[in-house]
């Protein structure tokens, strides 16, 4: 009998949004790059995606959403609502994601949240157990499950794992602070490859797994319980050409004529992001009110389109920061505005891909100043919408993506002034300089894409699985 291996993904999310109409469970392949790059694995031969359909579904009708999924080579792990609560907002959301981007303060290491983060871990682990066969391998995504690599190998001992990180990894000194670091560690060590985005995040766990665990350190590899663990940096990419083909789309182009002929004369400045107090939201609009206080002459001249993406809005944090952002954008523009002019356009909601095209398309300065990114792709898919080489980067020194574009004007995302001196600078940049810089970081983003991305850190999985093997055998 032949047997063809498979690739196993697994994240918290699958790759699809779930609504619920009329009664009837509706799917909708979701846009996000992830999904994008990831779609030539899961969607091939037997391979499959396991994963949180993103909504509670009652246990009746979990058959009829499971057989909507497999049609897409999808596989649902059903969450109740107090997994949800005390998992995925409690542990993934108020411990993990705070710390990991450097707001420890903002985490509530409750020992409740941790037996849910394990218990739901052992779950995604059963969906995994229940679908592998020997010879697969598994790709693990993200800090909701660090714990599943070590809870797969300890019952498949030969199995092949590869675990993506998407957020930061935090100094040993952050990472320190939570009180299940140790277990964490070694959830973690479970895999054989471990990627991140960064070198200084590689650099962060190195440290961390050499202090909290028996392994020890070789050069980017950890020499733990007889197995070897590959540590390297992966800066994941986007899909390039549909951004450069979208700005062509006809929808983007009427979207793109309706704001020109709104906004005739305005230089625009466009922000996009989850709503996230790790994305220096507040941060970048004190700059915008700083700078219309100390440049007068920009009144009327320049406009903020800042588009928030709902998230996470049943977390404290979230709500209270919404809160905040309605406020300050509340306050700028009933004080600067003027009859036929307003500083930021603010829509808190999601868009189309196509209508986000057009917003890439139509403004001359993209800033992007979060406080802390494992990445940050909107900086990228605003270069590839750049199809003439001009515009300006506004780029936090924070986000992943600063050690790439180094052609973006860098800033301290802290730095309220260094974040106005640099918006003015992007708006009174020459042409020529625009050019050389968006060229010359659209040459990077088109190379290292999403699919080289997925390809290298399979081939290196592949390739830390034979090193694994021919030790065995020696
Ligand atoms: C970040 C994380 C992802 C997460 C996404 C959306 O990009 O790295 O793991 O899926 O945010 O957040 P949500 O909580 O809605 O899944």
């Amino acid at each position: 009998m032949i047997t063809i291996n498979k690739t196993i993904i697994i994240s918290n999310r699958l790759p699809v949004k779930i609504t619920e109409q009329n009664g009837e469970y509706i799917l909708r392949p979701s846009e996000g790059g992830l999904a994008t790059g990831l779609g030539s694995v899961y969607k091939d031969g037997n391979n499959i995606w396991i994963g949180w359909p993103g909504i509670e579904v009652p246990p009746e009708r979990q058959a009829e959403v499971t057989d909507k999924l497999a049609e897409l080579n999808l596989v649902p792990v059903f969450l109740t609502a107090e997994e949800i609560n005390l998992y995925y907002e409690g542990f993934s959301n108020e411990v993990l994601w705070p710390t990991f981007h450097y707001l420890a303060t903002y985490a509530n290491f409750d020992q409740t949240y941790w037996n849910f983060y394990k218990s739901v871990n052992e779950k995604f682990k059963q969906a995994v157990i229940d679908n592998i066969l020997d010879g697969d391998t598994v790709w693990v995504h993200d800090y909701q499950l660090l714990m599943l690599p070590y809870l797969i190998r300890t019952e498949k001992p030969n199995i092949t794992i590869g675990f993506f990180q998407h957020i930061p990894f935090p100094s040993y000194e952050i990472f320190r602070l939570i009180p299940w670091r140790e277990e964490l560690i070694s959830g973690m060590l479970g895999a054989d490859l471990l990627g991140f985005h960064t070198f200084d995040d590689v650099r962060h766990f190195l440290s961390a797994a050499s202090r909290l665990s028996s392994g020890k350190l070789q050069d980017n590899i950890i020499l733990y319980k007889d197995r070897q663990v590959v540590v390297e940096a992966f800066p994941m990419g986007i899909d390039y050409e549909k951004f450069e083909r979208l700005t062509t789309h006809e929808k983007v182009a009427r979207h793109s004529a309706t704001f020109k002929k709104s906004q005739k004369n305005l230089k625009i400045i466009l922000s996009i992001d989850r709503l996230d107090y790790s994305k220096g939201i507040i941060q970048r609009l004190q700059a915008m009110e700083l700078l219309l206080q100390l440049h007068p002459h920009l009144i009327e001249k320049i406009s903020l389109f800042m588009v928030v993406v709902p998230s996470r809005d049943t977390v404290p944090k979230y709500r209270e920061l919404r809160d905040n952002i309605d406020q300050l954008v509340g306050n700028i523009n009933s004080r600067f505005r003027t009859l036929s002019w307003t500083p930021i356009h603010y829509f808190y909601r999601s868009f189309s891909v196509e209508f986000l095209s057009a917003l890439y398309s139509i403004s001359d300065v993209c800033l992007v100043t979060p406080m802390r990114d494992g990445m940050n792709l909107v900086s990228k898919e605003y270069v590839a919408s750049r199809t003439n080489n001009d515009g300006v980067l506004v780029l936090s020194e924070m986000a992943g993506a600063s050690k790439e574009l180094n052609d973006a004007l860098i800033v301290n995302p802290n730095n309220i002034g260094d974040i106005m001196r640099a918006i003015v600078q992007a708006i009174d940049m020459p042409l020529d300089e625009q050019q050389l810089r968006m060229s010359s970081m659209r040459h990077i983003v088109k190379k290292f894409n999403i699919h080289l991305w997925v390809k290298n850190f399979m081939d290196k999985l592949k390739e830390v699985k034979e090193m694994q093997q021919s030790l065995l055998a020696k």
